[in-house]
């Protein structure tokens, strides 16, 4: 039987599509795209501890759960990354997925004890925490976990990834001039501008549930959070001026004069920044005393070469409160 010639030239058509298509998306870019290795790029000597704890990183699947990539838009998630960080690293591990927080600023950011009773059960330092127990990880697999982890991002520094940048700072140093931020009558002005352009969204009192919030993937922030403690008036000025990007925020400059966007800025400091009940990131449940109590415990098991005594301690201790984490208790050895 002779080849259908129709079926052949689809057939042909058809594969040409296909290739042209991996090679624009997948093999174009690869041979293009060599970035220039950053300051903050790790190099993984083979066979170091942090090395290995790499590999675990990628045996264990944490990265099914956890990105490495803090983008310019991502909120809280620490200083931003660039594809020059992670030159070294083949395959990478970035993940895809944020079932949990992003990682790629973790380094640092806790004690190594933290991570420890963070691994073996993660309820006793989170609360409510969904992350799975590792408990089964041997001693020295979790050290080397752990010295991975501290190296992720440590040496990542750009500050500005949420303070003003320079061209707002210097702007606030004008309109400054005009309006005193600090003023009651300054956030007076403001109140009146805050209900009637910001209300709807951020609230009446200013906890990011205003009517319209209910429609929004992401939420208006809640200014009510300790974590605004932390902004200077210039970041005030330039967030509302900028609004955030990726978020239904507007970029109120373009409808508000300088003046206007200082007295709102004035009228959002009054607002009480101490609502610990209203926690939107799991920084704010740490119990105190928790890591502390086991610390010791960690260090005393390291100095005397026994067995880590937590992977006991932990998940019996907290099965009272309700969580259960003998299913993966030693389930690997
Ligand atoms: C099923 C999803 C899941 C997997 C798999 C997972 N995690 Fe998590 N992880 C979470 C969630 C959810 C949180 C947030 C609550 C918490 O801190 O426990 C979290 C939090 C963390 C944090 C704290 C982040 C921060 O900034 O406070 C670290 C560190 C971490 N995980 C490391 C790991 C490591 C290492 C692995 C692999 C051994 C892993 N995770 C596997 C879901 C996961
Ligand atoms: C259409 C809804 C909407 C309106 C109207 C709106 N906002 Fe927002 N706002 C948001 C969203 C969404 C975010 C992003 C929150 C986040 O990034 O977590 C945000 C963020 C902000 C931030 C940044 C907070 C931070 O974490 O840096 C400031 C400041 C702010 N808004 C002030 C205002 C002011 C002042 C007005 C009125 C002049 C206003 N917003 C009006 C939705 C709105």
């Amino acid at each position: 039987m002779r080849p259908n010639i129709n079926y052949l030239i689809a057939g042909v058509f058809v594969a040409l599509i296909f290739i042209t298509i991996i090679t624009v998306t997948a093999i174009l870019p690869a041979m293009t795209f060599t970035p220039v290795p950053s300051e903050a790029a790790y190099k993984y000597e083979p066979g170091s501890p942090e090395a290995i704890g790499r590999m675990i990183y990628r045996r264990e699947g944490c990265f099914y759960c956890h990105s490495q990539f803090s983008r310019y838009q991502d909120r809280e998630m620490g200083e931003v990354v660039n594809a020059g960080d992670y030159v070294y690293e083949t395959p990478h591990v970035l993940g895809s997925e944020r079932t949990g927080p992003d990682l790629s600023n973790i380094g640092g950011k806790y004690p190594d004890a933290w991570h420890w009773t963070h691994h073996v059960n993660p309820r006793v330092v989170k609360p409510g925490s969904i992350m799975p127990s590792f408990s089964y990880l041997s001693d020295e697999e979790m050290t080397y976990l752990v010295a991975y982890l501290q190296t992720v991002g440590a040496k990542r520094k750009q500050p500005n990834w949420v303070t003003a940048p320079q061209e707002y700072r210097d702007r606030w140093d004008k309109v400054k001039e005009a309006v005193d931020i600090n003023s009651s009558a300054a956030a007076n002005a403001g109140r009146g501008i805050y209900m009637q352009n910001c209300a709807q969204c951020h609230g009446v009192e200013g906890r990011g549930n205003g009517p319209t919030s209910v429609s929004m993937q992401k939420k208006p922030a809640n200014f009510t959070r300790p974590f605004y403690k932390s902004y200077d008036d210039a970041t005030w000025f330039w967030r509302v001026a900028e609004g955030v990007p990726g978020t239904r925020m507007p970029r109120w400059y373009k409808s508000l004069s300088d003046e206007s966007m200082a007295y709102v800025a004035a009228f959002v400091k009054t607002l009480p920044q101490d609502n610990e009940e209203a926690v939107t990131s799991y920084d704010d449940v740490d119990i105190p005393g928790a890591l502390d109590e086991n610390f010791w415990e960690i260090e005393a098991a390291k100095a005397h070469g026994h067995n880590n005594p937590l992977k006991d301690y932990a998940p019996s201790t907290f099965k009272a409160a309700g969580a259960d984490d003998t299913a993966t208790h030693g389930g690997a050895h």
